[in-house]
């Protein structure tokens, strides 16, 4: 009994002194100068950092050699829009010796290739091609075959894929109202040149508009948009011909995306309604390909004017599908396009041989 508590006793000194002892050290490297393990170093005098941490903290630099268009933006749009903040893109030309890619818009290139970047390269940098137009509308411009070592298009199959996105969503949203509607079919139009391969779609229109009537704005009509006139536009309208300018796999442009934004029915005409289906939910649209002419396809949206509650079905998916406004400024066309290529880089360090990019594109 006795010598139970004077053990206990003995065991409560010894754990007395332990703590005076552990107190006396905390309170001595708190108080040491020397010591940096409690009192973080200010960070002025970290200037000569190891090695390890350099390679922490150095930003992959993905070097722009032109503006695309020559449309410039900000570059820190890429935290600010799609919150990419894990790499450096810059537009100036005396990083090309550190540039952990180089991306170069296919539009720019001279046909004497004369303002491409300069000879030898970098071995660990890498050449993006950039280009976000379809076949129908590529230069091949000779010369670039086997220069480039990752492509980046609207393509499911380029190393670098740029297209919005429906997000899937796990709570269902049950509050989404379809917007007021003043117009049947509406339609933005920018561009109408002949050679750009949009004779399908015009000669589709002109049928169309028989039977039904088609409100036009943009560039090539006499009813010019602005910008931020765009998207209030396609949420007044029940539905929006998302007609692509040429027909080619895969491209499925923000022509449907707008719509899908605001709560509008996207009418498509484009690949195949399978390839739609890749990306977006089969009920969200209506396929030009779906009716066996223009004639039946006006009948039937004449039909769902008079009819809310199968109005109200193309819109179903919005329960567990959240879509993207992309960006619509002119001059922030090739911001997505550029941001992606950057987190690309991050993420992908691996050694790429250029590949023939005319074969792959073309064929
Ligand atoms: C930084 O480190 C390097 C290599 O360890 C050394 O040669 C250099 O003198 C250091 N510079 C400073 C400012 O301490
Ligand atoms: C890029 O492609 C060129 C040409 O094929 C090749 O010489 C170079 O090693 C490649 N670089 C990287 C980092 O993949």
């Amino acid at each position: 009994m006795s010598s139970t508590i004077d053990s206990s006793l003995c065991r409560v000194g010894l754990i007395v002194t332990l703590a005076g002892v552990v107190y006396l050290i905390v309170m001595f490297s708190w108080f040491s100068p020397s010591n940096n393990c409690l009192t973080p170093l200010p960070r002025t005098e970290n200037k000569n950092k190891s090695s390890i941490t350099d390679a922490v903290e150095h930003k992959p630099i993905l070097l722009l050699w032109v503006w695309p268009q020559d449309y410039r933006f900000e570059l820190s749009d890429c935290k600010r829009f799609y919150k990419i903040d894990n790499c450096k893109v810059t537009d100036d030309r005396s990083l090309y010796s550190d540039a952990d890619a180089v991306m170069v818009y296919h539009r720019a290139i001279s046909w004497d290739l004369s303002n491409l970047p300069p000879s030898p390269r970098p071995p660990f940098q890498r050449w993006i091609w950039l280009h976000l137009e379809s076949p129908t509308n590529t230069q091949k411009i000779p010369g670039l075959e086997n220069l480039f070592n990752l492509t980046l298009s609207y393509r499911s199959d380029a190393d670098i894929t740029v297209r919005m996105h429906l997000t899937p969503r796990k709570k269902p949203d049950e509050e989404f109202v379809i917007p007021k509607k003043d117009k049947l079919v509406c339609w933005i139009v920018s561009n109408n040149i002949p050679s750009t391969g949009v004779g399908t779609r015009n000669a589709f229109y002109r049928e169309f508009s028989k039977y039904i009537e088609v409100h036009m704005f943009g560039k090539a009509y006499a009813t010019f948009l602005d910008f931020n006139e765009y998207y209030p536009t396609v949420a007044s309208c029940k539905f929006y011909l998302s007609f692509e300018n040429s027909i080619h796999k895969d491209y499925i442009t923000e022509k449907i995306n707008g719509p899908l934004a605001v709560g509008t029915v996207p009418v498509v005409l484009g690949p195949p309604r399978k390839n739609y289906e890749k990306f977006v939910p089969g009920d969200a649209f209506i396929h030009v390909n779906d009716f066996p002419d223009a004639k039946s396809l006006a009948e039937y949206l004449l039909q769902l004017d008079k009819d809310d509650e199968a109005y109200g079905r193309f819109f179903t998916w919005r329960k567990h599908l959240t879509p993207t406004p992309h960006l619509i400024q002119q001059t922030q066309e090739f911001v997505l396009a550029i941001c992606t290529a950057c987190d690309y880089i991050v993420r992908h360090r691996e050694y790429r041989e250029a590949h023939d990019i005319y074969e792959w594109y073309f064929n």
